[in-house]
């Protein structure tokens, strides 16, 4: 179970020192400190290791959005929570696990450009190209991905589980029916 690995620790680690250090050289002449902003959940772990490679000044906020049930997106986004400092004249780095059909970093971009930053990047773990439908510029890519694979673990869930995995998975039919398996005896 669990045996499609994607990228394990040590390549995870190997993507947030390379994105830090990239992030960092874009970074380095602002006159204002830039926010980093994580979108909750599913960037929380790479979000984490991703900042401890970024040599310059930064603030931290998170926005939360929701949009998927299963391995389905539900395409209607729901704002859970916003940015919780103004990031008005600064360049602010949106921090997701996966860019898929890209609706939800649309809407993440549109609804920070309403608090007028200076700048927009976007970092994004993986980069599911396939699947994009509405058309959104990833900035800072971990991995790009040619197949349209649900993913699992380091943050990215299946109806919430498995986000505390050290490392990231391809989900086989096997696999899912194993974590229906643990929600349906949740709590029996
Ligand atoms: P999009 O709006 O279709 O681009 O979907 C983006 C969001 O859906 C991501 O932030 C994830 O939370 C979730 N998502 C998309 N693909 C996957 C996946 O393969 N595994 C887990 N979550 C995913
Ligand atoms: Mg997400």
């Amino acid at each position: 179970m669990f045996d499609n690995i994607v990228l394990n620790k040590d390549e995870l680690e190997e993507i947030s020192y390379r994105l830090g250090q990239e992030i960092t050289d874009t970074l380095k002449n602002e006159k204002k400190i830039p926010v980093i902003v994580g979108v909750m959940k599913g960037s929380m772990n790479f979000m984490m290791d991703l900042i401890k490679y970024i040599e310059v000044p930064i603030f931290t906020d998170y926005i939360q959005i929701s949009s998927y049930a299963g391995t389905k997106s539900t395409g209607r986004i729901q704002l859970i929570k916003d940015l919780s400092y103004e990031c008005e004249g600064r360049s602010v780095v949106i921090v997701e696990d996966i860019v898929d059909t890209g609706k939800s970093m649309h809407y993440l971009i549109e609804h920070i450009m309403t608090h007028n930053p200076r700048n927009i990047y976007v970092c994004s773990l993986f980069d599911k190209k396939p699947a994009r439908v509405i058309d959104v510029n990833v900035d800072f890519v971990g991995k790009e991905l040619t197949e349209d694979t649900f993913l699992i673990g380091y943050g990215l869930d299946y109806n919430e589980l498995c986000r505390e995995l050290p490392y990231v998975f391809g989900a086989t039919n096997e696999d899912i029916e194993e974590l229906d398996k643990i929600l349906k005896n949740d709590d029996k």
